[in-house]
């Protein structure tokens, strides 16, 4: 293997640290810690152990956190009174709703119905907007290409003048990263591609990148081929391609694979990240740093 690996949880460890300390100190001087609500509608498998990790991680930094959980055939309009009630509520600084919503549910409008200010997710059209603007405008970056943005800089990857190329172009993943690393900003200053499923030649972008940040949720899709060698490749892709055993638990576990040809792109990379390992940890790490971000403004110390 001659890349680095980069790995989540290890920076993960790195920053809740620091958002610890924060709290603390925090606490103390303010006598107030983060509030996070998370709403869950419905028993969706995958939401459940999603919602599970991010209360826990809540939890163990001394965050006042409120699980709501709500059943699956909640009206939209109970659904919008209680966003309401938490965007009232002043010991509450971030609402996480969590996705997917049932099918009866208008998922735009209740996104949009949660104070942006309260936002921690990123994903109001108010945040997308300061997003866009950047610099001291951007309040809650989206917590997935924040932690993208995250491993990059922690782990000593050059991206001023770096050919960025960003593969897959959704709303919480590709077009948010592809937007910030172009940002004039520390952590950002690239040339930035976005392809997707209509490119025309994916591969010869792909050979371009000093960064390749792939988000197209197609197991094995980027070949090592399609690597310059030395690039930093960042796999955001988390499917789920079988079931085992776990070896510590002896239940039965979801086989991840990537979007990237992990075993061959490992020897020509100069760095990349394991799938699971990689950005999964960092996603809710980042959320939690979105809430700590929301007391602070509110307390006027961001
Ligand atoms: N479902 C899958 N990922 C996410 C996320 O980052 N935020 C929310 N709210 N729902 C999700």
């Amino acid at each position: 293997m001659t890349a680095k690996l980069i790995k989540g949880t290890e920076i993960r460890d790195q920053i809740l640290k620091e958002i610890e300390e924060e709290v603390k100190k925090i606490k103390e001087e303010h006598g107030v810690v983060p509030g996070l609500v998370t709403i869950l509608v419905g028993e969706n498998p995958a939401s459940v152990s999603y919602v599970t990790a991010k209360i826990k991680t809540a939890k163990g930094l001394g965050f006042n956190e409120i699980q709501d959980n709500q059943p699956e055939d909640i009206s939209e309009e109970d659904l919008l009174a209680l966003i309401d009630k938490y965007n009232k509520d002043d010991s509450i600084h971030g609402i996480l709703v969590q996705l997917p919503l049932p099918k009866h549910i208008d998922e735009k409008k209740i996104l949009n119905a949660i104070d942006p200010d309260k936002d921690v997710d990123g994903f109001h059209p108010v945040n997308v907007g300061r997003l866009m603007i950047g610099g001291s405008e951007v309040k809650f970056p989206p917590c997935t290409p924040a932690g993208i943005q995250e491993m990059i800089v922690r782990s000593g990857v050059e991206t001023s003048g770096a050919e960025v190329v960003v593969v897959g172009r959704s709303n919480i993943v590709g077009k948010p990263i592809a937007n910030m690393m172009l940002q004039k900003a520390e952590g950002a200053n690239a040339t930035v591609t976005v392809v997707h499923t209509r490119t025309k030649d994916l591969a010869s972008h792909c050979k371009r990148a000093d960064i390749l940040i792939v988000a197209a949720g197609v197991p094995g899709l980027v070949k090592p081929e399609w690597i310059k060698p030395g690039a930093c490749v960042i796999d955001v892709g988390v499917n789920r391609v079988g079931e085992k055993i776990s070896e510590k638990t002896g239940k039965k576990i979801a086989i991840l694979k990537g979007d990237v040809d992990f075993d061959a792109a490992k020897e020509i990379a100069g760095w990349i990240t394991p799938v699971p390992g990689g950005v999964g940890p960092m996603t809710i790490t980042m959320l939690m740093k979105n809430t700590l971000k929301s007391l602070k403004f509110k307390l006027g110390i961001a």
